[in-house]
């Protein structure tokens, strides 16, 4: 039947949702699935019901797309669509839940401090440093590919960069900041069935990873095999698993993680449950070094869409 690629959206991400549409998009027709372009941001979700749309394939980032209210949705309309439901969405969007969810089932995350509107003050804000040590990381817990993120180097940026993260967001989360390999695990499959897609190893021009160097750059080099050592990207991939069915995820997802330098021990950072799609995106990269094309990727995540 008939698949709708959902895409654009209203979220800080929507540029990159209409890269991720349109490669799917052309990939699934490629392969003779009647897909069509569709974004929520211009006409009603009741609408893929009305033109007898079969499935929805998730290419939208961030709110109204990747947490769970879209998802929600579709559930009340009774249209499968392709990635995790609504709980497991709506966990994910939120690093600070996340981490809480994570921490709970002994699973290695760095150590954050959460700041609520109310307690952004300056007398609160400058301890964070002490608790955290420098450098440290200060983000939006709801918005994805770096935005509204500092990684604070001295107490003097404290200020702003809790201020550049309210924009986004009502909590500001402080994280530990964990010097070593920045590393991407892709996840697809559900609860037992779930497995791991090669890791991949980001190098970043002087460790800036950041929405430039993500989609508009060719400095960030991904290496794929990862060169860790074997018995290393194994247990990541574990690791990476366990944190997928932690949070009950289903369909697909990517993992983003670090190994600590000093003693290799890797720290979870957050889940992304509609990664990116786009020509520089990490999920088609580690499938294609598993042998799997990114149409044959598109395929298997629409194959996988459910209720
Ligand atoms: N948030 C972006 C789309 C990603 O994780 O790939
Ligand atoms: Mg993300």
């Amino acid at each position: 039947g008939k698949v709708a690629v959902l895409m654009g959206g209203s979220s800080a991400e929507r540029e990159i949702s209409l890269m991720s549409g349109s490669g799917v998009l052309a990939a699934l027709r490629s392969q003779g699935v009647d897909a069509h372009e569709f974004d929520p941001s211009q006409r009603d979700l009741v609408e893929l019901k009305r033109e007898g749309f079969a499935r929805a394939f998730i290419a939208l980032h961030g709110r109204h797309g990747e947490d769970g209210t879209v998802q929600g949705a579709l559930e009340l309309l009774g249209i499968p669509y392709t990635g995790s439901g609504v709980m497991a969405s709506a966990i994910a969007i939120d690093k600070v839940m996340t981490k809480r969810l994570w921490q709970a089932a002994g699973l290695p995350t760095p150590k954050y401090v959460a700041l609520p509107r109310a307690t952004q003050t300056r007398e609160r804000i400058v301890q964070v440093p002490d608790e955290l040590g420098l450098p440290l990381i200060v983000k939006p817990p709801h918005e994805g590919s770096s935005i509204g993120v500092t990684k604070v180097k001295g107490c003097s940026q404290m200020q702003d960069a809790v201020a550049l993260a309210a924009k986004h967001d009502d909590v500001v989360l402080c994280e530990e900041f964990i010097e070593g390999d920045e590393l991407t695990c892709p996840v697809l499959g559900e609860g037992d069935s779930a497995r791991a897609l090669p890791v991949i190893r980001i190098v970043a021009p002087e460790g800036a990873y950041d929405y430039q160097n993500k989609y508009f750059t060719d400095v960030t080099q991904y290496l794929v095999p990862s060169g860790l050592p074997e018995a290393e990207e194994r247990e990541i991939q574990r690791i990476v698993v366990e944190a997928y069915r932690a949070l009950g995820c289903r369909g697909w997802g990517r993992a983003d993680l670090m190994v600590r330098a000093s003693d290799r021990k890797p720290y979870l950072l957050e889940m992304n449950t509609s990664p990116g799609m786009t020509s520089h995106s990490l999920v088609p990269m580690s499938a294609k070094a598993a042998g799997m094309s990114y149409e044959q990727l598109c395929l298997h995540i629409a194959a996988s869409a459910a209720l």
